[in-house]
């Protein structure tokens, strides 16, 4: 269905751009700034670029939406935040995924204000996430796309019978009170792929979310107790602890220094 409206309609205006099957909406309207538009476009598309990059050749705007998930936790949105920019925790707090990714080529990589994290996959046939890359890419504050992407020729197209393995969920962050956030997973799979996969991969993802619900809900307990010890540890491990939220609150200090320093100006 298509509208036309008016050259003199007050209705506001966003900014929208597309990736695979998700529409970005950039959340200002810009009804009484018009010359901010082609700005505010560009904007977006270079947040959306790494997404778009990395999914090129994959055929990613075919992918069909199988489920929905929501998971009501007890924890403010930005523990759950800080759990995933956070690469260190995924070897204590996911024990049986770290065994199946090659850690010591695990990156993070701050693309201000996104984030992208990386790691091979093991070869491993028994699992639904055998081989290639995991992508974690970070929309701050509210948005993720996790890809697992298999390594193939993909200048050729897959054999008959071969399943298409490639992966993509979104997680949409829901801030509900202080102490209460929803996370609401979405699982897609390239067509053709089999149901018994998808429900592999699906339950997988629960799993983890489920460990990561403990450590984000006991974050928030501890965080509402007086008798607070925090301990820093650096394992060393990847490029620098918390690497990704660090770059995150910094970016967002020197954007809201810039506001400020307009405003002083206006
Ligand atoms: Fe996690």
């Amino acid at each position: 269905m298509k509208y036309k409206i008016s050259d003199d309609s007050k209705l506001p205006q966003f900014v929208v751009d597309t990736w695979g099957p998700l529409v970005f909406l950039f959340m200002q309207d810009l009804r009484d700034q018009p010359g901010q538009i082609e700005k505010v476009k560009e904007h977006l598309s270079s947040m959306l670029a790494p997404l778009k990059g990395i999914t090129a050749d994959m055929g990613i705007e075919t992918f069909q939406l199988a489920d929905i998930w929501e998971d009501p936790m007890k924890c403010h949105f930005g523990f759950y935040d800080g759990n995933y920019c956070d690469a260190n925790h995924i070897r204590d707090t996911h024990p049986s995924l770290a065994e199946r990714l090659d850690l010591k080529n695990y990156h993070c990589e701050f693309l201000g204000p996104t984030s992208l994290q990386t790691c091979p996959v093991k070869e491993d046939s028994s699992d639904v996430r055998s081989g290639g890359m995991a992508y974690y890419f970070k929309l701050p504050p509210t948005v993720a796309v996790n890809i697992y992407k298999q390594t193939r020729d993909r200048s050729v197209p897959l054999p008959p019978d071969t399943m298409n393995k490639d992966v993509m969920d979104t997680n949409i962050v829901i801030p509900v009170s202080e102490k209460e956030t929803k996370v609401s997973f979405g699982f897609y799979f390239p067509p053709g792929t089999e149901q018994s996969s998808k429900d592999a991969y699906i339950a997988s993802s629960k799993g983890i979310q489920e460990e990561d619900r403990l450590v984000c809900e006991s974050v928030q307990i501890g965080n509402d107790s007086d008798d607070i010890e925090i301990e820093a540890i650096d394992t060393g491990m990847f490029m620098k602890p918390e690497v990704l939220e660090f770059g995150f609150q910094k970016w967002m200090i020197e954007e809201l220094e810039k506001i400020i320093s307009e405003l002083k100006k206006g």
